[in-house]
């Protein structure tokens, strides 16, 4: 599967991200709970060097625990500072303040011995698109603070929103771009639904998710539609089969009563986006 990205659209991001990263002490990147390395890009690793540096875990309400707390560690043993985070929920937002403070400590530490006193940390968020930047700005700040969405021309505001007295958060999120390069990541970002389904072969994509499923997750499919036979995901074309089985079940049948295939990738890739075929995630740190 082949799939394309907007190298304009990158390049502004890269050229604005680089002019924001100045103005900041520290760096709260977002990725996502369920492919924490290919909705992140390495290049934010230069861009916020000698930033004190948060990852906030996003989405992580979808995501496998017990993979969420190997990802946790795994970025911890690498000297950041990490939140598993449902951005939606301003119950997490404790524990961010928290770390934000851990981790500006230094920056405190310094300020001090230089008879700097009650300088507010200034921080950025950053994040691939549809990773959850402007919700948790919204939650966060406690106030629809952030513009949602990425479209293209919005105008960037460069606000400071004053936190509390410790803390300054720019407005406008910094929009990362994914590293394309390699095609495993395109076809996880995309089984998340963070690439337009426009420009997907999406019948091939939801193959992948079926197949995925069945090795990683094994009963998730039967769980959410019973009677269908799980095992012939592992077989040749068996997945093509599932859907069509899926398709009969839910009643998505063509006029001459065959299985509508194309509704049945739909209704699946909703199911497994959402989180109602389980909580899932699809990678693991290589050990
Ligand atoms: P962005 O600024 O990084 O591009 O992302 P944005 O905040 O616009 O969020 C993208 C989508 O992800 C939104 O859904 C948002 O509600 C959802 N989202 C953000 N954080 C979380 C989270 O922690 N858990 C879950 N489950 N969803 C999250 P949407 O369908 O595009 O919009 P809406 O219908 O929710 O408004």
């Amino acid at each position: 599967m082949n799939v394309q990205w907007y190298p304009g659209h990158m390049t502004k991001a890269k050229r604005n991200m680089q002019e924001d990263c100045r103005l900041v002490d520290l760096i709260i990147e977002l990725v996502d709970a369920r492919v924490p390395l290919s909705s992140r890009n390495p290049d934010i690793d230069r861009l916020g060097q000698g930033k004190a540096r948060l990852i906030l875990m996003n989405k992580s309400d979808l995501a496998d625990p017990a993979l969420s707390a190997v990802w946790k560690a795994w970025f911890e043993s690498r000297g950041a500072f990490v939140v598993l985070l449902d951005a939606r929920a301003s119950s997490g937002m404790k524990a961010v303040n928290r770390v934000i403070e851990e981790a500006c400590h230094e920056k405190r530490e310094r300020d001090r011995k230089r008879g700097i006193l009650n300088r507010p940390v200034r921080a950025m968020v950053v994040g691939i698109p549809n990773v959850g930047k402007s919700t948790f700005i919204n939650t966060f700040a406690g106030r629809a603070a952030a513009k949602t969405g990425n479209k293209p021309g919005v105008t960037r505001g460069n606000q400071w929103i004053r936190l509390n007295k410790n803390v300054e958060l720019l407005d406008t999120p910094g929009i990362l771009w994914p590293k394309f390069e390699d095609q495993q990541v395109g076809i996880r970002l995309a089984a998340i639904g963070s690439i337009n389904d426009n420009i997907l072969d999406l019948t091939e994509l939801c193959g992948y998710v079926i197949r995925f499923l069945h090795k990683k997750y094994p009963g998730a499919l039967r769980k959410r539609y019973p009677a269908v036979e799980e095992e012939t995901a592992a077989k040749e074309n068996g997945a093509y089969a599932i859907l069509e089985e899926i398709a009969r079940l839910r009643g998505c049948v063509g006029r001459g009563g065959e299985p509508d295939v194309d509704k049945a990738v739909l209704l699946v890739l909703d199911d497994f986006r959402s989180g109602r075929l389980g909580q899932a995630t699809l990678e693991e740190p290589m050990r």
